[in-house]
């Protein structure tokens, strides 16, 4: 899932695509790279680690020159080193690309180029399409055109930048991996995603798997199927202060308290396109959630709320795990996506599937104009904003949010919905309060030492003890587990030592949940309570309003909160993981 980025204009091309690199770094931070066109010359900075090591050499960065192309790597193809960084170039050293995606061919292309005498310095797969561009350069007549060529000969995703010494172009082109234009009154960028541009333009135009762009000073075209065609330049909503941390000394925190008006923003929904989306889903003949990571976790925390509020049964499935599904499917069957980047490769690719076999699809994603966003009928936006930690906090919030406006609209109930859910944003305010967050703070103190944390909880409280899992794991790196509450004494309860931190989420009636607690308890267990009413038996009690069918989305900030503290005792970088990326857009 690296970051490209590509710039011409009028201006000096390195500052603009360093300041867009640092904006793409949640898309994987392995290692960056640079290259410039000055004085018909290639000139190329590359080293592991962050974007700013790129700055640290003065010379380079002087460099002049109004037309370059930068990367951010998550590796895929080779170890993380500066010789698999990009930007790569052929032979001549004339051409160098920058790539995002994975070649699925790239052991059949690199037999051939090496019986062709090419020098191939890495290991990726990404070096070999300069290399196949130099071999089409041979025997076409323009750069586009052997541009063009090479691309016939890449299986697999991409989304690739090219720039040639000699010429002010940037050559540009998409299959399955993002890639989307700015248009600024001094130059075009071609990157992985808007924030890597939006203090210069909120004009931007979207490609279709196909597309190649050319981009120049003067302007650019688009081609498809070897013919020009047009692709309209639409405005984001997004202002640039999203993409920036303002006050916060990360964008985790920032975004967890945006959480009072994200949830207010998602169930702000055309009311005439979610009654249409009602009737799609009453006609259906089955139903399917499908999502990764804290997506899948918002499709099965959706699944209950469609169960207890509008007596639906819906399936809930992995998007990796989709196909496996497939002979289920029916033009009858009704498959909501979700995802947040709406780039995600495996929930793209079960979309595929469902689209083969006819069924209806919706799509539910928080990035106008993304992939997936386009291959469903009809799309809902979360209007959360641009999310940059590579967490998912509001975006997740806001999915429980959406679908239990859902619930609530094919329950015919939207009003009783819409009222219950804008009660939530005092509680949020509370709950991310200065005094709330320092209470948690305490508590995060006693677990940076930690092995493993476990957490239970039951019926919807379960959805959530998944999802507090998985952001105490990916931004602590403590080992987290989360249970249905009934689940724990059917083999884990063996795990349970003197000390280890237990988290339980309670709701409601809650003799069942208390009474498994007592199970870890008597074994040592050392409990932090999640509830609107204190227990003795909790050793650390979190306060939560009671929202009965909402607590999914109220009951993971406390937890969100947590996890950001534990990161940040740690030394962590909370937005930064080792070893994720914001969207996975390889399978
Ligand atoms: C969540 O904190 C993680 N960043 C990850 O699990 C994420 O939810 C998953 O990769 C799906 O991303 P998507 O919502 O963009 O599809
Ligand atoms: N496959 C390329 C590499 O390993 C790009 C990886 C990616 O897009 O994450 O460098």
């Amino acid at each position: 899932m690296c970051g490209i980025i590509g710039y011409v204009g009028s201006r000096t091309a390195l500052p603009l695509i360093l300041e867009g690199l640092k904006n793409l770094e949640y898309r994987g931070y392995d290692s960056a790279g640079i290259a410039v066109i000055s004085n018909d010359q290639l000139r190329i900075k590359k080293d592991v680690g962050r974007v700013d090591r790129l700055l640290a050499d003065p010379n380079f960065n002087k460099t002049k020159g109004v037309i370059g192309i930068g990367h951010t790597r998550w590796a895929t193809h080779g170890k993380v080193c500066v010789e698999n960084a990009h930007p790569h170039t052929d032979c001549t050293e004339k051409i160098a690309i920058v790539h995002n995606g994975i070649l699925e061919n790239f052991r059949e292309l690199k037999s051939e180029l090496l019986k062709r005498k090419h020098i191939i310095r890495s290991e990726t797969d990404s070096e070999l399409i300069a290399h196949i561009i130099e071999e089409y350069l041979k025997i076409k007549p323009t750069f586009l055109d052997a541009f063009s060529e090479a691309l016939k000969r890449l299986e697999g995703s991409y989304a690739i930048l090219a720039i040639k010494a000699d010429e002010k172009v940037i050559l540009g082109a998409k299959k399955s991996s993002p890639l989307v234009l700015g248009v600024s009154e001094h130059g075009i960028f071609i990157s992985s995603d808007i924030p890597s541009f939006l203090e210069h333009t909120k004009n931007v135009v979207y490609f279709h798997d196909g597309d190649i762009v050319k981009a120049s000073p003067d302007g650019f075209n688009v081609f498809s199927n070897e013919a020009k065609v047009h692709r309209p330049i639409d405005t984001i909503d997004w202002d640039v202060e999203q993409v920036k941390k303002g006050d916060f000394d990360h964008f985790m925190l920032k975004e967890i308290m945006e959480q009072t008006e994200t949830i207010q923003r998602a169930i702000q929904q055309d009311e005439t396109i979610v009654k249409q989306i009602s009737e799609a889903f009453k006609s259906a003949k089955g139903i399917f959630f499908v999502g990764c990571g804290s997506s899948y976790h918002a499709c099965l925390a959706g699944s209950y709320v469609f169960s207890k509020i509008s007596n639906l049964h819906v399936n809930v499935c992995l998007g990796s795990e989709f196909e496996n599904f497939e002979h289920f499917l029916t033009p009858e069957t009704l498959v909501v996506a979700i995802s947040q980047s709406g780039e995600t490769a495996d929930t793209l690719g079960a979309v595929r599937v469902a689209k083969k076999k006819g069924c209806k699809i919706l799509t539910i994603v928080n990035v106008m104009g993304s992939s997936l966003m386009r291959e469903g009928e009809v799309s809902l936006l979360l209007k959360a904003g641009p999310e940059m930690c590579v967490l998912s906090t509001k975006t997740y919030t806001s999915q429980v949010a959406l679908l239990t406006l859902l619930a609530f609209v094919v329950a015919d109930r939207l009003e009783d919905g819409k009222n219950e859910m804008k009660k939530l944003w005092l509680e949020i305010y509370k709950l991310t309060s200065r005094t709330m967050r320092e209470h948690i703070r305490k508590l995060a103190h006693p677990m940076i030492n930690a092995e493993h944390v476990y957490l239970i909880g039951r019926g919807l409280q379960y959805t959530t003890a998944l999802e507090a899992a998985l952001k105490i794991k990916e931004v602590s790196y403590i080992h987290a587990e989360a249970f249905a509450g009934g689940e724990l004494k059917h083999g884990t309860l063996a795990l349970i030592e003197e000390g280890t931190p237990c988290i339980v989420f309670v709701s409601g009636e809650n003799n069942k949940i208390i009474q498994n607690v007592h199970e870890i308890k008597s074994r040592g267990g050392v409990i932090i309570g999640v509830s609107p009413q204190q227990n003795e038996i909790f050793d650390f009690w979190i306060k939560v309003p009671e929202v009965g069918l909402l607590s999914s989305i109220i009951q993971i900030i406390p937890i969100q909160i947590l996890s950001y503290y534990l990161a940040v005792l740690k030394g962590l970088d909370p937005d930064r993981p080792r070893h994720l990326a914001k969207s996975v857009t390889v399978e």
